[in-house]
């Protein structure tokens, strides 16, 4: 009997067993017990002459493991100069430690945390690294093929009776965070030929499902032709697959500005009639980072049940060549009415955005503007995979995406928009092209094609081509990184206490 096969993606793992205690070292029940140790700090007592001590070391990212009586095993990780232990630094130390942790097999984890007004966010970021560093795309390997280590199943954070109540809220947040930012990473590892449009729109209706205060509505291939999507349709019309508009609504309230969130959803790239180069191209399935990223971001925000209204507009789509492919020279209407010239067939993204963007504010009636989209190869030229670009319209807008980002380690730098490069966008036959002749400035050209569908409300463009995939960070590693989902988390929370206060 032929079985169907399960609708849902099943992209949720395991969470994390959160315990946050006060008390000391030697009474902490875990395989392996860790301290952050920065110059000019103190070993405690018990492992000072322990078997191992003399390996411990403040340099940044030096791992020593001693074993004291009690605890069995303990991580001291090198922490560097105490001025530079910020937040990024504790994710990194978490994740080598989370690691190492594994590679002695360990399947509970306990960190030592010194009280004090940081202790929460502090403890907040070693959760992240934590349970960033244990996620791994393994669904298509057969069991027994080389097994990986185990990853961290149980994780204690002990830190002072004086921030354990503060400490214990801050770091269930961020356990939803970072599972949330898991779960982005295997919608953008999973391949094309799984992750279509209509299966990350059922990922979108799953999570609306989930969530009371979720809605989601998704428009098919004829509902999008009949509003004039022309962008969508244009960049969907070379694929077998359908492409999906997805819209998700989220009312908590709270008073706020409605803030619209717009990620790219494509599928996947191959550049369409201007195909790429076949080398790498595989990688093109992560094209839809941006709208991952929003997805499950709202359905953290949701478990969070944090107070403010946010909509989504997520282009969903394949960008492929055929006989019935968008061909370089063709000439769309937009869905606000402006119209383009194709010069490129693979600076699509922008042509989906743009529908978005107007979607976002016309229809579902967005206040601010966030989108992010892996969009150009030349914001991996300016800033490789460290910062996303940041460009807006707005500076107050911005500086509130922009301290999220930092916050969160998800980190943007911003660019400019100047006239001459709006001039740049401006068609020979159309309103406008979506690639010019001279190659110049690639990654702020895109952003001032997408300010033409923004209808002057505030809006923050982050270009993640470059922090999408492949980062190194330590507590991603290569392959997905699930940018922007705590970013916007963060995001969400910051506004909600901005509009509360
Ligand atoms: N999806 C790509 C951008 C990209 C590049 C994402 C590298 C991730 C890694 C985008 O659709 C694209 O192809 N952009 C072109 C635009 C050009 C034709 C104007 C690019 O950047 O080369
Ligand atoms: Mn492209
Ligand atoms: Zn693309």
């Amino acid at each position: 009997m032929l079985v169907k096969p399960s609708r849902t993606l099943a992209i949720d793992s395991p969470p994390v067993e959160l315990e946050v205690v006060s008390g000391e070292l030697e009474r902490l029940d875990a395989d392996v017990v860790a301290l952050a140790f920065a110059q000019g700090d103190e070993l405690p007592e018990t492992i000072r002459n322990a078997p191992g001590a003399a390996d411990a070391k403040p340099d940044f990212k030096k791992l020593a493991l001693v074993h004291p009586a009690r605890p069995a095993r303990v991580l001291v990780a090198g922490a560097g100069d105490p001025a530079d232990v910020d937040l990024e630094r504790l994710r990194v130390i978490a994740a080598l430690v989370a690691k190492r942790a594994g590679a002695v097999d360990a399947r509970s984890l306990a960190w030592v945390l010194p009280g004090g007004p940081d202790a929460p966010e502090r403890a907040a970021a070693l959760v992240e690294g934590t349970i960033l560093a244990g996620y791994r795309f393994d669904r298509y390997r057969s069991p027994g093929d080389d097994p990986p280590p185990p990853t961290i199943e149980r994780l204690v954070i002990a830190t002072g009776e004086d921030a354990r109540e503060a400490t214990a809220a801050e770091a269930a947040i961020a356990v939803i965070a970072a599972d949330a930012a898991n779960r982005a990473r295997e919608l953008q590892n999973l391949p094309a030929n799984v992750l279509t449009p209509s299966a990350l729109a059922e990922r979108a209706e799953e999570v609306a499902a989930s969530y009371e205060r979720i809605e989601a509505e998704v428009l098919d291939r004829a509902a999008v032709a009949a509003l004039g999507m022309g962008g969508l349709i244009a960049v969907s019309q070379g694929s077998a697959a359908e492409p999906r508009l997805i819209t998700l609504r989220y009312a908590g309230g709270g008073g706020g500005p409605r803030v619209g969130l717009v990620g790219k959803a494509v599928t996947f790239d191959s550049g369409g009639i201007s195909i790429k180069p076949s080398a790498g191209m595989e990688e093109m399935k992560m094209d839809m980072s941006g709208g991952a990223a929003v997805i499950e971001a709202f359905a953290a925000i949701a478990e969070l049940g944090l107070e403010l209204d946010l909509v989504a507009a997520i282009p969903a789509t394949e960008n492929m060549p055929s006989g019935t492919a968008m061909k370089p020279g063709d000439i769309i209407t937009q869905l606000s009415g402006k119209t383009v010239e194709v010069n490129n067939t693979d600076a699509e993204g922008r042509l989906i955005l743009a529908d978005a963007l107007t979607y976002c504010v016309r229809e579902l009636g967005a206040e601010r503007v966030v989108d992010l989209a892996t969009l150009t190869g030349a914001v991996l030229v300016a800033l490789g995979s460290t910062y996303a670009a940041l460009i807006s319209n707005d500076d107050e807008w911005a500086e509130a995406v922009r301290r999220a980002a930092e916050h969160s380690g998800e980190i943007a730098w911003r660019l400019p928009l100047h006239p001459e490069y709006k001039e740049l966008t401006k068609g020979k036959f159309a309103d406008l092209t979506n690639s010019a002749a001279k190659r110049k400035a690639g990654t702020i050209y895109a952003a001032s094609f997408l300010e033409e569908f923004v209808d002057e409300v505030p809006w923050a463009h982050l270009d993640i081509a470059g922090t999408a995939w492949d980062t190194g960070r330590e507590y991603v590693g290569k392959g997905a990184s699930g940018y922007g989902t705590r970013l916007l988390i963060r995001l969400a929370r910051d506004l909600e206490r901005e509009a509360s206060s």
